[in-house]
């Protein structure tokens, strides 16, 4: 069984509630993303689905075993990256895989066999030497990872694996993660990179402990983005961001780095209208183009009609 399974998994902690009666499912081999902004609840879960932390409330299977009364039979199924940096800096990219492969109790010949294993997966071949301090962020996470899956676990959670990770990397790290849940390994993933969560099967986004909306990408963005989306580029977004927020004409309307994404009822009725607004108000228009919705628009206006923050 290398499934996930949550049922109402409650944490608290004094009189605040950090993950609030959550409940899903994660199938064998599903690339799995668990997105919500800062504080929502990710890690308090994560660490409550690897055994490290009791539940309050309700309780979850993990690989067929419950957290709360077997946590040392999930540890051993699972690998398990943490948010914060899990090596030893002052060790070599070898010993810190040996260190691990003692820690999962390996014999020396599957250690030394799986040590080329991680350095191959992991892309580390040339680097077994160096100091884990001198290396960078993003061969930093790689070894990581490689450590997190040095046992072979079948379910593997990973914390904010590739944040501080240049994009390039991150996209190595990607191929790392599909490769693995090619080969059957059920991964859990949390990002704030919502290009990420677009490699993911299936999504929960977390708000304040409760999930507010599960999903394929694909699903989320039918669910949940009915209007069409006008990318409207111009010279001053603030000041036409302000202008357009308050038409009755505009749904939703948000800011991306240097255009405006505007979610309106009726496309042509709406070209006009901003013309005319941004035309009246002396603000130079460049491009109003129709565009698909991407995660980062359905979680905006998620968390909008939550009244939480992005
Ligand atoms: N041991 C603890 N004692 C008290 N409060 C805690 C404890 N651990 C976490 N919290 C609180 O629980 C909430 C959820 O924290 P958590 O770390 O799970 O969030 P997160 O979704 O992982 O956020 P981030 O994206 O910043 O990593 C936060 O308000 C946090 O301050
Ligand atoms: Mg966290």
């Amino acid at each position: 069984m290398n499934t996930i399974e949550v049922e109402n998994l409650t944490k608290r902690f004094g009189k605040f509630t950090a993950v609030d009666h959550i409940n899903f499912e994660v199938k064998q081999g599903e690339i799995f993303g668990f997105l919500g902004a800062n504080g929502a609840g990710k890690s308090t879960t994560i660490r409550m689905l690897c055994g490290l932390l009791s539940s309050s409330e309700g309780t979850a299977r993990v690989g067929g075993f419950d957290i709360n009364k077997d946590p040392n039979s999930v540890k051993e199924s699972i690998g398990y990256m943490s948010q914060k940096f899990s090596l030893y800096e002052d060790l070599t990219v070898t010993e810190n895989i040996e260190f691990f492969g003692k820690v999962y109790g390996l014999s020396d010949s599957d250690l030394n066999e799986r040590k080329n294993w991680v350095l191959d997966i992991a892309n580390l071949h040339g680097r077994e030497h160096s100091i884990t301090q001198t290396l960078s962020g993003g061969w930093k996470q790689r070894l990581a990872l490689g450590c997190a899956v040095l046992h072979r676990p079948r379910i593997i959670f990973l914390d904010e694996p590739t944040s501080g990770v240049d994009p390039v990397m991150r996209r190595k790290f990607w191929e790392l993660i599909n490769d693995l849940s090619a080969e059957g390994v059920t991964v859990l993933v949390t990002t704030h990179f919502l290009e990420e969560a677009e490699y993911c099967n299936d999504i929960i986004l977390i708000n304040a402990g409760k999930i507010i909306a599960a999903g394929s990408p694909k699903e989320l963005k039918q669910n949940y983005i009915k209007h069409p989306i006008l990318e409207v580029q111009c010279s001053d977004v603030v000041d036409a961001m302000e202008k357009i927020e308050t038409q009755p004409w505009a749904v939703e309307t948000s800011i991306f780095g240097t255009s405006i994404h505007v979610n309106v009822e009726d496309e042509e009725k709406a070209r006009v209208k901003i013309k005319e607004l941004l035309s009246g108000a002396k603000i130079n228009l460049i491009a109003i183009e129709r565009i698909t919705p991407s995660l980062e628009d359905v979680f905006i206006y998620l968390l909008d009609q939550q009244g939480g923050e992005k």
